[in-house]
C-alpha cells in the first residue's frame, strides 16, 4: 500500500487519517510517513548490492528533523553534512561521527573545527585553499584530517538550472583538469589525509547518463592519481536521483542507476559513498493545508489554501511541480490557481491546474514535500514556522513544533530606544 493512500473515502497517511491530524496539530504542516522513509532507504541500499564496499550518508538539507535522521541511522544510514548545524543534527540523531562526510563549499574555520573535533569521518574539500587551512588546524591538533577532493567533472545534469552542480561555470569542485597537481600538492600536507575523490553534478536528475559520464571521469583521473603513486581508497558518488512530482513523470531508476555504478566501477578497488537526499525523504512527506478561501478570478478562481511559498518554497523557487489532492475528494474536478497567503504573486502552487473540487473549509495536500520541504520553510511575512508530524503505522507524534515568528527571530529593541508605550493599559 503506497504511504499515503485513500481509507474509506478519506486520505491516510498509513494508518491515521490526515483529518485527525488536521484536527490535532492544525495547518499546516508536514506529515511523514516512517514507512515510506525505511522503504526508500532499503530500495536504495538494495539497487547497490553489487556494490561490494559502500558507505550511504543520507544529505541532511533534504530533511534534518531529528526523528528522520533517526530513522534513517536506524537504517544504516550516515549523514552527508554541510554546516555545523547540520553536523548538530547528525550527531543529536545518533549518527556515529565516522559515518559523517562533511560536504560544502564555504565551510567556515569554526565549522572545520567542530567536525575535527568531533572526529567526522571525511572533509570534501572544494578547493585548495580549504584544504590547506583544513591540514593547518587538523596539524595544530596533532591530527590528520581525513579529506577526499571534490572535482567538478564539466558535465551537465539536464536538470534546473538552479540546482545543476557539476557544470565548469559552476562554484562546486575543483577543475578536472588541476586536479592531479592539486592533488599532489594537497597530499603533502602533514594535516591532511588526502585519500579519495567526491563528486556531485546536481539535484533531480532523472537521466543517467550525465552521471555515468560524471563517473566516467572519476574514474579515468583515478587512473592517473595511482599511476603517480597516490592512495585512492575512497570515492564519493554523490546524491541527485530525481523522483517522480507529476502524473506521467517516472522516479530516477535506481535499479538501473545501481547495475551502472556497478559496472563502472567494477575495477575501481575503492569503498564508494553516496549521498541520497531526495530519492529517500522526497516521497515519504505530504504537506496538510486547509482551503480558506476559493477566490473568484479571471479565468480560473483562486484557490488561497493556508500553506504558503514560506512553508514550501520549491514552486516559488523553482517553478516545482507538487501534486495537490484533497483529504475527503468527492470525485469533481475544476481548473484553478493554487495559492497561498504571502502577499506576493510569487506565492502560487499551480497555475490553471485541474485539481479535486474542494471548498472553503476543507483539507487538502501536497504531495512529494517530504525533502527540501520543512528544511527550507522560513517565517516570512511573519508566519509561524510549520510543524512536522511523523506517522508510523497507527501512531502519530508531532517531531517539529509550529513556533510563533517571533520567537524564531528573537528580536528586542535597541537598548536606547525607549520601551514600547502599553496602548492597552486601562
Ligand atoms: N550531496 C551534495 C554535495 C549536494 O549538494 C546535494 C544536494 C546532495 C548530496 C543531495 O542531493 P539529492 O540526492 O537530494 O538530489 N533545494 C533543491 C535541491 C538542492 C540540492 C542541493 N544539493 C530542491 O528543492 O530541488
Amino acid at each position: 500500500m503506497p504511504p499515503f493512500h485513500l481509507l474509506g473515502g478519506e486520505m491516510h497517511a498509513e494508518a491515521v487519517s490526515l483529518a485527525t491530524i488536521a484536527a490535532n496539530v492544525g495547518t499546516p504542516a508536514y506529515v511523514y510517513s516512517a514507512e515510506a522513509l525505511r522503504t526508500a532507504a532499503q530500495r536504495f541500499r538494495t539497487a547497490l548490492a553489487r556494490v561490494p564496499r559502500k558507505q550511504l550518508m543520507f544529505a541532511v538539507k533534504a530533511n534534518p528533523s531529528l526523528a528522520v535522521l533517526r530513522i534513517l541511522a536506524d537504517q544504516n544510514y550516515g549523514a552527508d553534512i554541510v554546516s555545523g548545524g547540520e553536523l548538530d543534527a547528525a550527531m543529536r540523531a545518533g549518527i556515529a561521527a565516522n559515518h559523517i562526510v562533511f560536504s560544502g563549499v564555504g565551510k567556515t574555520a569554526p565549522e572545520l573545527i567542530a567536525g575535527l573535533d568531533a572526529g567526522i569521518g571525511r572533509f570534501n574539500l572544494e578547493h585548495e585553499r580549504e584544504g590547506q587551512l583544513l591540514s593547518t588546524l587538523a596539524a595544530q591538533r596533532s591530527r590528520r584530517a581525513p579529506a577526499l577532493l571534490r572535482i567538478n567533472p564539466d558535465v551537465d545534469a539536464n536538470t534546473h538550472a538552479k540546482i545543476t552542480t557539476g557544470r565548469s561555470d559552476s562554484k562546486f569542485g575543483v577543475p578536472v583538469g588541476e586536479a592531479l597537481a592539486m592533488y599532489d600538492r594537497l597530499s603533502g600536507l602533514p594535516g591532511l589525509d588526502l585519500h579519495g575523490l567526491a563528486v556531485h553534478i546536481g539535484s533531480q536528475i532523472t537521466d543517467l547518463a550525465p552521471l555515468e559520464a560524471a563517473y566516467r571521469r572519476i574514474g579515468d583521473l583515478i587512473r592517473a592519481l595511482r599511476a603517480k603513486g597516490h592512495r585512492v581508497y575512497h570515492v564519493d558518488l554523490g546524491g541527485g536521483l530525481g523522483v517522480s512530482y507529476r502524473p506521467g513523470q517516472d522516479d530516477a531508476d535506481v535499479e538501473a542507476y545501481g547495475a551502472m555504478v556497478a559496472a563502472v566501477t567494477r575495477d575501481w578497488d575503492a569503498t564508494l559513498l553516496f549521498e541520497p537526499g531526495r530519492f529517500i525523504a522526497a516521497r515519504a512527506g505530504v504537506l496538510l493545508t486547509r482551503i480558506l478561501w476559493v477566490k473568484p478570478g479571471r479565468e480560473h478562481p483562486f484557490v488561497v489554501v493556508d500553506a504558503a511559498m514560506n512553508d514550501l518554497a520549491r514552486p516559488a523557487l523553482y517553478d516545482a511541480w507538487h501534486e495537490f489532492a484533497a483529504v475527503r475528494p468527492s470525485g469533481k474536478t475544476f481548473s484553478a490557481n493554487i495559492v497561498g497567503p504571502v502577499c506576493e504573486t510569487g506565492d502560487t502552487f499551480a497555475k490553471a491546474r485541474v485539481i479535486d473540487r474542494v471548498d472553503e473549509g476543507d483539507l487538502a495536500l501536497f504531495h512529494t514535500a517530504g525533502a527540501y520541504g520543512a528544511a527550507m520553510a522560513s517565517t516570512y511575512n511573519c508566519r509561524p514556522l510549520v510543524p512536522e508530524v511523523l506517522v508510523d503505522r497507527n501512531r502519530y507524534a508531532v517531531i517539529a513544533e509550529r513556533i510563533p515568528a517571533h520567537e524564531v527571530r528573537r528580536q528586542r529593541l535597541a537598548p536606547w530606544m525607549p520601551d514600547v508605550p502599553d496602548m492597552h493599559a486601562a
